[in-house]
């Protein structure tokens, strides 16, 4: 099953939209894989598990007691050690895994080999602290190589990471480590915002501060002189000195904890999405292989940080796992200057390049000039990942890197682990269209009730439960019941979505009250409880609006304590407040002073109406109104 798909990559002949000569026998056979495997999923994923290694093999491919999934079991395996070892122990020892650009200019490079030796001696260094199966470390760092060497090494000898993005603030940080009692942070000094310096280890004392699990800080020092530490922080070189660069993967069951992601959603509160080694290594391998029609000759870049899901599963693991070599770079496409992503595509002769919505349109917004002026001749396959491309965006993209390079539109969750739906490289395209699930995975969109609509719109949802899905919600497994009882039968993905006649799948954005700012997910809720926890505001109310270049924007409604004026000084003063709280992502782009918010009998806002009325729409049913 596997060999005939890469078969049928190898001989595709690439679609683009303006090409009306569709292979049509090819595209039967893509129809005939899928179908395949989804009428045996269990033995498409065994399939795809058996191209890994594991040190003892599993008894059942899937434990299904609805809704809870346990994939490979009585298998024993480390990601660690199928994204290093497997490699270290082929011709691959010495090929390139990770190419590192930093925002200041510098470039380091490390073989398997050499990757291989730091994660070791950062696992040794892991167990000199004590640490033990299944405590959590969490990791607090810009995007630099230590954050992919400390992932791994938690990974092989059995600790869970929990990545925090490095634009997260304190208190953000903070309830992110108490939630997941971790042990252990890895930080740096300073993270880099267009060459500007940003103090992180003043975050993190804040903090830590209130984190009385943490017992340790360990700091990569990146400005000379270094700055000061305390006895129980240490500098990362020192911390690594002295031990051996061996460190033998520990086996574990596979369905053994690898990470800890927290992800917004309705409530206040984030979710730390637990994702296993087993099932997750399966799903991220075979997505990254066939989605990008990764070859061991390809230079693949993507954009993402390992802050975010995509970052975990498209940089870090999916890659590694297949023997890739990696192109990651610190710094945004615009610094020092819009050619900064084309540039780098033409220096390291990028053939694949994931990227974002909101980084295309951005760079549209710069001109066609800048990516004409770069040789970018060597890409082969493009993505695209994070929320809806719009087609204009999508034809730029498309048109600007040669007008014959496909673009995977990649749809897929925090809590999916990998790709779900999808184009191949093999597939028509449509611009905006994410196209057809992915082999092995049965999507659909339904109307509340779980009736399939056939073609038109709905919400989308998955029927059959697949290797990466999460397990849990870490300390809340109500909430992760919620993802499966809140349409009978399916997973729902919170996300609302068309099918058009030939059965592909059109993401039209979230159902629910998340919103997708420049592809960065963020509950309104917790941007409320931001506002509200400030002096001035009484209430407050978050929506999502178009934006041109982010996709959506954060529009917050306040209304002020007695007394309190309506200023630019005190809208100023609640911008600054969102953004110590959570974060610069956060930050509502409007704030508007009212003096009342649309709510029902029961005391609910009632956001729908708050942004129908911004968008000059018809606010539907009103009928529970109060005010
Ligand atoms: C939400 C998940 C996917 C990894 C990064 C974001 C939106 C994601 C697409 C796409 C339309 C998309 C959905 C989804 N989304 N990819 N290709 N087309 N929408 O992961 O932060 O967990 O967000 O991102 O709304 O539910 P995340």
């Amino acid at each position: 099953m596997a060999e005939n798909i890469e078969t049928l990559l190898k001989t595709s002949t690439v679609y683009h939209p303006t090409d009306q000569t569709l292979d049509q026998a090819y595209i039967k056979d893509y129809e005939a894989a899928y179908n395949a495997s989804i009428a045996d999923p269990e033995t498409f994923w065994a399939d795809v598990a058996k191209e890994l290694e594991w040190f003892s093999p599993w008894d059942k491919v899937l434990e299904w007691n609805y809704p809870w999934a346990k994939w490979f079991l009585g298998g024993t395996c480390n990601i660690s050690y199928n994204c290093l070892d497997r490699h270290v122990n082929s011709w691959r020892k010495n090929k390139v895994a990770v190419i590192w650009v930093g925002e200041t200019g510098e470039e380091r490079i490390f073989t398997y080999a050499e990757l291989a030796r730091q994660v070791n001696r950062c696992a040794n260094a892991l167990k000199s602290l004590g640490l033990n199966t299944g405590d959590r470390v969490t990791i607090y760092l810009p995007k630099i190589p230590e954050q992919i060497v400390a992932m791994l090494a938690c990974a092989r000898i059995g600790l869970i990471h929990s990545v925090v993005y490095s634009g997260f603030s304190a208190p953000a940080l903070e309830s992110r480590i108490k939630d997941a009692e971790a042990r252990l942070i890895i930080t740096a000094d300073y993270g880099y915002d267009r060459g500007k310096p940003i103090n992180l280890k003043t975050v993190v004392d804040q903090a830590v501060a209130n984190c009385p699990t943490i017992e340790t800080s360990i700091v990569v020092r990146r400005e000379k002189p270094g700055i000061a530490l305390t006895d129980r922080e240490l500098d990362w070189e020192e911390w690594l000195a002295g031990h051996s660069t061996q460190c033998q993967a520990e086996p574990l069951d596979s369905e053994t904890p690898l990470y800890f992601l927290y992800t917004s959603g309705t409530t206040g509160k984030p979710k730390g999405v637990v994702h296993v080694h087993g099932g997750y290594m399966v799903g991220t391998y075979i997505t990254t292989k066939y989605v990008f029609d990764l070859k061991d000759e390809d230079v693949y870049f993507c954009v993402a940080d390992p802050g975010w899901v995509t970052g975990h599963s498209y940089i870090v693991y999916g890659p590694l796992l297949n023997g890739a070599t990696i192109l990651t770079a610190e710094g945004k496409p615009d610094y020092p200057d819009p050619g900064r992503w084309w540039h780098l595509i033409e220096k390291y002769g990028v053939s694949i390049f994931y990227t974002t919505p909101t980084a295309i349109r951005l760079l549209m917004k710069y001109g066609e000039d800048w990516p004409g002026r770069y040789d970018l001749s060597t890409l082969r396959v493009l993505g695209s990942v994070g929320e809806p491309i719009n087609p204009e965006a999508w034809e730029w993209f498309h048109r600007v890197t040669g007008g014959d390079k496909p673009i995977m539109d990649t749809w897929w969750q925090t809590e999916t682990g990998a790709i779900l739906v999808t184009p191949l490289p093999c597939v028509p395209l449509k611009p905006g269209s994410a196209t057809r699930p992915f082999l092995g995975i049965e999507a659909d969109v339904v109307d509340k009730a779980g009736n399939s609509i056939g073609t038109g719109g709905g919400f989308a949802v998955i029927k059959k439960p697949w290797p990466s899905m999460m397990r849990t919600i870490h300390n809340d497994p109500e909430r992760y019941l919620g993802y499966w009882n809140n349409i009978p039968g399916c997973y729902t993905a919170g996300d609302v979505c068309h099918k058009d006649e030939d059965g592909y799948f059109w993401f039209m954005g979230r159902a629910d009250d998340v919103v997708k700012v420049a592809g960065n997910r963020i509950g309104t809720a917790e941007v409320e409880s931001a506002l509200v926890s400030h002096e001035s505001v009484v209430e407050a109310a978050v929506i999502g609006k178009p934006h041109q270049t982010a996709g959506e924007m954060i529009k917050a409604f306040v209304i002020l304590k007695q007394g309190e004026r309506d200023t630019p000084d005190l809208i100023t003063a609640l911008k600054t407040h969102v953004q110590t709280e959570l974060g610069k992502i956060a930050v509502p782009r409007e704030i508007e002073v009212v003096t009342a918010l649309p709510k029902t009998r029961s005391g609910k806002i009632m956001r729908r109406v708050l942004k129908a009325k911004e968008l000059g729409q018809d606010p539907g049913d009103i009928s529970t109104l109060e005010e």
